[in-house]
């Protein structure tokens, strides 16, 4: 079966962005950013991707799904309505619908684990869980895997991996760690076997 994985760069101290939605003290150069992308290819906007001579072919995930806030980082600063172009994109929001130049993105108000559930029964690849903490919070229960890019910064505030307050504590299997110079630790966690 298709699996949900939480692939997401976080702080320290759990925050997956500022208060103000900020990730700018997340590395984005050193020595964790090859390997990790040869990991998760094509995980970055396929026009950004593109414009560095980076392929999003081959990547592990057909699948893409955000919470509306996630998406709406993309626009208008940075102009990208569209994304994640080589994958199917599904917006999770109760209160917007297609956005000019979104082509193809889905936006649906239906319960993201019934989404998440139907997706599981289809064939494909892998699903990504983009985020944010309030749709990760929404689907806990759904994830399969974590992918942690733990960047070496400390926020104090803002944005958590999950949402609080919505999801019992659990214990998680980790599958893989690797330190790089950079001070970016990448892990990577399943969920146990029931
Ligand atoms: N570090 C990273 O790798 C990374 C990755 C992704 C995101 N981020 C950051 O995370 C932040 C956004 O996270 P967030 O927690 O604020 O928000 P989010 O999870 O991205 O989006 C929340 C919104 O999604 C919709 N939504 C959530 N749960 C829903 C449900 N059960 N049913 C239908 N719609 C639902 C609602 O939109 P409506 O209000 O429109 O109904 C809700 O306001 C941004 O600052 C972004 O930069 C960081």
């Amino acid at each position: 079966m298709r699996e949900l994985t939480y692939y997401v760069a976080v702080s320290l101290d759990g925050y997956i962005a500022g208060p103000g939605g900020e990730f700018d003290t997340f590395l984005a150069e050193g020595d964790h950013m090859g390997p990790i992308w040869e990991r998760y290819r094509g995980t970055a906007p396929t026009q950004l991707a593109e414009a560095v001579g980076l392929s999003v072919a081959d990547g592990p995930f057909d699948t893409v799904l955000m919470g509306w806030n996630t998406y709406a980082v993309g626009m208008p600063d940075h102009h990208l309505a569209d994304p994640y172009q080589h994958l199917r994109q599904i917006v999770f929001t109760r209160t917007h619908g297609a956005q000019p130049g979104s082509g193809e993105v889905q936006f649906t108000d239906v319960d993201p684990v019934d989404t998440v559930r139907a997706l599981k029964q289809e064939e494909g690849k892998g699903i990504w869980l983009c985020g944010g903490g309030a749709l990760a919070a929404a689907l806990t229960d759904e994830i399969d895997r974590l992918a942690l890019k733990i960047n070496p910064v400390i926020l104090g505030d803002g944005i958590p991996l999950f949402e609080a307050g919505k999801y019992d504590p659990a214990a998680w299997e980790r599958t893989s760690t690797q330190a790089f110079e950079s001070g970016v630790v990448f892990a990577e966690y399943r969920r146990p076997a029931a």
